[in-house]
């Protein structure tokens, strides 16, 4: 038997895909091959500048070379124990990470949906052990048009039909209320509420970014009416809005934090729920648990990742650049770009939708080299590796004007 001819080209390989994989995705028609920092490459050899870096996954750029290096040096000695014997780059990356992040422990998951699923299990758990709410009667209070992930359980509470329909029963236990309504808030919060659950930037919603002092109310209220405040900064966090965390841009500091994405370094599936000691400390041995959560090789990538981000260096970058983002964009609007939401170097772009759907102006900017998503209906996000420079920043801008026509 003759092995089939061998799929090379774009076209051969998208189309190789159709009949194998699950249609779950829509990507840009693209493929890559090879990737070095801002830069991808397809397998025509073709090089864009990738301005969406893995949706925050890739935060230090592809392959960085401190965190290959990390990688390459835990593959040769470890990489996978299970937590049922101690691995020796664990206690180092959980100290660094609570120490980064001002809380005391850490829960070593690997997607950020598990994360998120984790801190629920922990929340609720706190819910009946320390605050006393009856038993299976505890409720989190979420945000309309959220994003924490595709498990059965997130879904329940999604407020997006595609994300939902078609996958009940719904997981009961959530309330949501409009996104920064702090009356809202206020209501919906009652002796049940085990956590407020909110993004501090919701990213997948268009970058929507909260009026000032949403953030320090929603901390103040959870402190007063005795429940956790659980920030999912799975895309926010690690430098991505010019801090470590984006609950810093208001000195908050919540009973638990989601991270995940470029906890990995865009090379392992990393994730972790960090909190209080109060908090973390309710799980008991047997309660909660997962084999690659928390492996040797995540460990170590996790703290190299760790290491960059004690630097300084990216969330400054992010905060100086996102002034060149933010300056350019502004010199779109009225030009194709209707408004505009934009953080550290994140941003949510409007496109007038006379010019096109966001998803006809990702493929525009693909045609000119430049790799972004859409969102919702006409909205791009702009999310570029942290290592991008001015003048790749520039170039990006420039072919978002030329694609706009301005
Ligand atoms: C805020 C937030 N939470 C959770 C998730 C889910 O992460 P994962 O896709 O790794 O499960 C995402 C992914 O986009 C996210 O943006």
């Amino acid at each position: 038997m003759t092995a089939p001819a061998l799929a090379r080209t774009s076209d051969d390989l998208i189309k190789a895909e159709e009949p194998v994989l699950a249609h779950n995705y829509h990507p840009l028609p693209v493929v890559v091959a090879r990737a070095e920092g801002t830069w991808v490459e397809d397998v025509e050899g073709r090089r864009y500048l990738d301005m969406l870096a893995g949706y925050s996954a890739l935060n230090f750029g592809h392959r960085h070379p401190a965190l290959v290096e990390a990688a390459h040096r835990q593959l040769d000695r470890l990489t996978l124990t299970s937590r049922a014997f101690h691995n020796d780059q664990l206690a180092g990356f959980a100290g660094r990470l609570a120490a980064l992040t001002g809380l005391d422990m850490v829960l070593p998951m690997n997607t950020g949906a598990e994360a998120v699923e984790s801190g629920i299990k922990v929340a609720r758990k706190w819910a009946y052990d320390v605050k006393g709410v009856p038993a299976d009667r505890a409720t989190i209070v979420v945000a309309a048009e959220n994003f924490h992930g595709r498990t059965t359980t997130i879904v329940s509470f999604s407020t997006d039909e595609t994300a939902r329909s078609g996958f009940g029963p719904f997981a009961p236990g959530f309330r949501i209320v409009p996104y920064d309504d702090l009356a809202a808030l206020e209501e919906a919060v009652d002796e049940t509420t085990a956590a407020v659950l909110i993004e501090p930037i919701q990213g997948e919603a268009g970058v929507i970014i909260p009026n000032d002092g949403y953030l320090t109310a929603v901390r103040e209220l959870t402190r007063r009416k005795g429940c956790l405040f659980i920030a999912d900064e799975i895309q926010s966090g690690l430098g991505r809005t010019g801090r470590t965390l984006a609950v810093e841009h208001e000195d908050v500091v919540p009973d638990m934090l989601l991270l995940g994405k470029a906890l990995g370094g865009g090379i392992v599936p990393v994730s972790a729920v960090v909190a209080r000691r109060e908090v973390l400390g309710v799980l008991h041995p047997g309660e909660h648990g997962s084999t690659f959560g928390g492996n040797p090789l995540a460990a170590a990538v996790g703290t190299a990742v760790i290491e960059l981000l004690e630097t300084g260096e990216f969330q400054q970058r992010a905060a100086e650049l996102g002034v060149v983002l933010r300056d350019g964009l502004g010199e779109l609007v009225g030009r194709g770009v209707l408004g505009f939401r934009a953080r550290g170097l994140w941003a949510g772009v409007d496109i007038d939708p006379a010019i096109g759907t966001g998803r006809e102006v990702s493929e525009r900017l693909m045609r000119e080299g430049v790799l972004v998503k859409d969102t919702h209906g006409s909205t791009i996000r702009l999310a570029p590796p942290l290592t991008v420079t001015a003048e790749e920043l520039r170039s990006a801008l420039a072919a978002l004007e030329r694609v706009l026509g301005s």
